[in-house]
Formats: C-alpha cells, sequence, structure tokens
C-alpha cells in the first residue's frame, strides 16, 4: 500500500484527480470504477475543470459505480445516479451510456446484481477503483460482516450507514433500508485501487484498514492483500497512524 498523507480535503482532492488523469491520459479508453459519498465530490470537481481546460478526454471512457440504493430510480435526488449525473457526467464530455451505476429500479435482486456484474465482466474489467471508506470500514455497501462477498448482491444497511446518510434525506426514514453494491470480490478484481479518505471519523478506519487483522469486520482490510492500492488521506484521517507508526 502505498500511503500519501496531504493537509487538507483540497489537496486531497487534486491528488486523487491527477492520479485518476494520469490513468485516463495512458489510457484513453480506461474502465474507471467510481464511488459516491462527501469525500470523492471534490475529486470529480477537479476533474471537470481539467476536462474543461482540455487536459483530459472522456470520450472513451466507460465508468461502474459501486452502488445503488434499492428502490431509488435515477431521477431521485439522493439516488447515486443522481450523484454522478450531477456531480461528474453532466459537466464531461462523456458518453452516458458507457456510464454504469446499478440499477435500483429492478425489484429481483438476483437480476439487478447479476446485470452489474456482467457489465463489470465485458467491459474487460475495472482499470482504477476509487474508493471512499465508512467510519465502520465499510467500502462501497459492504457492511462489517462474517465473510466477504465475492459479487454484486443485496445488502442490508446497518443502522450506523443510515445514520450516517440520513444527513442528504429529509429524515432517516426515508434512507432506504437496502442497496445494490459491488462485492468484495468485484473491487478487488480492478487493476488499481486508490482509496480516499478524509476528517477525524474516518481514523479509526483507516488505522484498521491499514494495520489491523485481516477480516470482514473491517471490509477495507482486505485491501492489505491487494497488489496496487494508494491512499491519500487528509491528517484528521491518518491522526491514529501517524500516531503508532
Ligand atoms: C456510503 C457509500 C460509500 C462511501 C461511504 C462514505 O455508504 N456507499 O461508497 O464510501 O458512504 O461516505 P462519505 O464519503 O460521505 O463519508
Amino acid at each position: 500500500m502505498k500511503i500519501y498523507e496531504v493537509k487538507t480535503y483540497d489537496e486531497m482532492s487534486r491528488k486523487a484527480a491527477n492520479i485518476i488523469a494520469a490513468q485516463m491520459v495512458l489510457k484513453p479508453n480506461s474502465v474507471l470504477g467510481l464511488a459516491t459519498g462527501s469525500t470523492p465530490v471534490g475529486t470529480y470537481q477537479n476533474l471537470i475543470e481539467a476536462n474543461k481546460k482540455g487536459d483530459i478526454d472522456f470520450s472513451e471512457i466507460t465508468t461502474i459505480n459501486l452502488d445503488e440504493y434499492q428502490g431509488l430510480d435515477g431521477d431521485h435526488d439522493q439516488s447515486y445516479r443522481y450523484f454522478m449525473n450531477d456531480n461528474l457526467f453532466n459537466h464531461v464530455n462523456i458518453r452516458k451510456e458507457c456510464t454504469y451505476v446499478p440499477d435500483g429500479t429492478i425489484g429481483d435482486a438476483d437480476e439487478a446484481c447479476k446485470a452489474h456484474e456482467e457489465i463489470i465482466r465485458t467491459s474487460g474489467g475495472i482499470d482504477l477503483q476509487l474508493l471512499g471508506i465508512g467510519g465502520n470500514g465499510h467500502i462501497a455497501f459492504n457492511e462489517p460482516c462474517d465473510h466477504f462477498p465475492a459479487k454484486t448482491h443485496v445488502v442490508t444497511l446497518t443502522e450506523e450507514t443510515r445514520e450516517a446518510n440520513s444527513r442528504f434525506f429529509a429524515s432517516i426514514d426515508d434512507v432506504p433500508t437496502h442497496a445494490y453494491t459491488m462485492g468484495i470480490g468485484s473491487i478487488m478484481s480492478a487493476k488499481k485501487i486508490l482509496l480516499l479518505a478524509n476528517g477525524a471519523a474516518k481514523a479509526q478506519a483507516l488505522y484498521d484498514t491499514v494495520y489491523g487483522p485481516i477480516t470482514p469486520q473491517v471490509p477495507a482490510s482486505v485491501l492489505q492483500l491487494h497488489p496496487d492500492v494508494t491512499i491519500i488521506a487528509d491528517e484528521a484521517a491518518m491522526a491514529l497512524i501517524r500516531k503508532n507508526r
């Protein structure tokens, strides 16, 4: 694992965007695995600026997102499809038909998850997977549990995650109880992984990810087994790692 400590969220976002931009320049038809949440928003803003300046081109890029709430359609302003359109896709020269987010409107979980896995497979695999991390160490919506789920599957969201994500909804009752998410195996099959973490609320999860035992109780700890992981974290998220080094 390569770990870069930066001072601020802005610095984290610039560095992350530069890494993604480099990937796009080196391979213009890259398959990018993308994430939602507040963590990557600044990264997407930097990518939008780079695209506007003509430094990066999305015309041959394919994107595949990690997860989606079950039951929300793309027009719902808290769906991850809406988030991606709003924070990135609507502002760059990407072909929308080459952007894939699990389809939350497919009620049959098996069908929705198989369809997403098939997209990953037929795309030729993810070149660079961007990840945030939950305060409990979850990645995508792979919550702490007793095993590492291999493929895209339906999950019951923990109260902790629903609570954390309720800030975007009118009330916690509006937060869906289930989601479709890429599995740990789907994430681990990406050629490169870029994990971002900012803020003190991520310090314990980040420490456990890097130095803790590899356990499905901290889903991100599995990244210790991946050959090409880059972590960019701000000072607050790095606090425990720095203290224990
Ligand atoms: C959600 C998403 C994750 C994200 C996490 C952290 O649960 N499914 O992909 O990493 O939240 O979100 P944030 O970046 O807002 O802290």
